[in-house]
């Protein structure tokens, strides 16, 4: 069902109303009185056959208000006959033979009166329907920094949620994941050396006047970077250790979030933390929190009010929800078959296949519940 507001409906001459009762969703779109007037739909048909379309309309005008639907291959008319009111709402139904694929659907006015209001459109037919790529939605790239859980990987073990992440979006989203296995954010950033310095953080190679040698992934990834884009960055499994490399205080860790999110932001491209994927860990039946760095992730968020994806905890709760806990030989490090064997690698931290893919799709859910833009471009849910 395609309400007004949804991504599905791309545009249209009017205004979403709800002045006259009955409608489903927030209102319904009440188009410019003229003829050719278009109220727009982008769909994405996952199985091709045969579909209906219900168009949900008012006209509580005297007179019919035809129109003509039409894909880029197919058209038909609608009468638009006249309703008792403005407030009964009725369906009229056309079927069509859709191929796979993103469709454009047009409904365009046929009398001078213009569209009657139009409630929702309803499409069922063999297959799901999702959003499609409305016409002036513009192609984007989404950038990932971060540790193995995010990592492309190795097949058939680690797989991070990264390698899988792309499939989920429309093709007018390119996901980039420069995600290395085994880097803190400052590994990830820079070429760490293994002796503290003064301030308790690992010494970093420097240029002659001081500045931090970067890595190539993060100066590239900043290079190649439009306005509209979007960087995720998750770190916090390997940040953790007493001991350099692998060392990185909590102040440290929150001024290198700042200053990648700055980065990005310089360039018009949103940032987004998350926080670290959580291993599986078990309290009695109960899978609990395993990993650092929640507070200093959430902090930079609201510092620079930029979105936070709490993998951490929705990756616990996925585990709850799933029945992970307990695990036999034991939490961390115990190889395992059956759906916990499935999810992990034998460390119980990095992913197989399986697991990246839920992890990937609750961060897509995030991605909605939180009403990121970046939401318009998933596919089916
Ligand atoms: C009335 C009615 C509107 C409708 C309009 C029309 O103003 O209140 O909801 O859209 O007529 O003629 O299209």
């Amino acid at each position: 069902m395609v309400e007004e507001g949804d991504r599905a409906v791309c545009a249209f001459n009017g205004a979403v109303e709800s002045d006259h009762a009955g409608y489903t969703g927030t209102g319904y779109a009440n188009v410019a009185n003229a003829a050719g007037t278009t109220l727009t739909w982008a769909i994405s048909v996952a199985t091709p056959g045969r579909y209906s379309f219900a168009v949900r309309y008012a006209n509580g005008a005297t007179t019919a208000r035809p129109a003509v639907i039409s894909t880029a291959q197919l058209s038909g008319n609608f009468g638009f006959s006249p309703t008792t009111s403005w407030a009964d709402w009725r369906e009229e139904i056309i079927v069509f033979d859709l191929a796979a694929g993103s469709q454009i659907i047009n409904l365009t006015a046929n009398s001078a009166d213009g569209l009657p209001n139009i409630d929702s459109l309803r499409v069922v037919g063999p297959g799901s329907i999702s959003a499609g790529m409305c016409p002036d939605q513009p192609p984007l790239t989404v950038w990932l920094a971060g540790d193995s859980t995010v990592a492309n990987g190795n097949t058939p073990c680690p797989v991070g949620w990264g390698k899988v992440f792309g499939s989920l979006f429309n093709d007018k989203v390119t996901v980039q994941n420069a995600a290395v296995g085994g880097r803190s954010v400052r590994t990830w950033l820079y070429d760490v050396l293994s002796q503290a310095g003064n301030d308790g953080e690992c010494r970093i190679t420097t240029n002659g006047d001081g500045s931090p040698v970067l890595q190539a992934r993060w100066t590239s990834m900043l290079a190649q970077m439009r306005p509209g884009d979007y960087l995720f960055i998750q770190f916090g499994i390997n940040d953790g250790s007493p001991t350099c490399p692998r060392h990185v205080g909590s102040n440290a860790f929150k001024n290198e979030y700042v200053y990648m999110a700055n980065e990005a932001k310089k360039r018009g491209v949103q940032p987004i933390l998350v926080t670290p994927a959580p291993a599986l860990k078990c309290s009695g039946s109960s899978a609990v929190a395993s990993r650092g760095f929640l507070t200093e992730t959430f902090s930079v968020g609201s510092q620079l009010n930029i979105p936070v994806i709490d993998l951490h905890k929705l990756g616990t709760d996925l585990y709850n929800q799933l029945a992970f806990c307990p695990v036999a030989g034991g939490d961390v490090s115990a190889s395992t078959t059956g759906p916990v064997g499935n999810f992990f690698c034998d460390d119980h931290t990095h992913f197989d296949t399986p697991g990246a893919q839920q992890i990937a799709g609750i961060i897509a859910k995030a991605l909605r519940a939180q009403a990121v833009p970046l939401a318009d471009y998933l596919k089916a849910e």
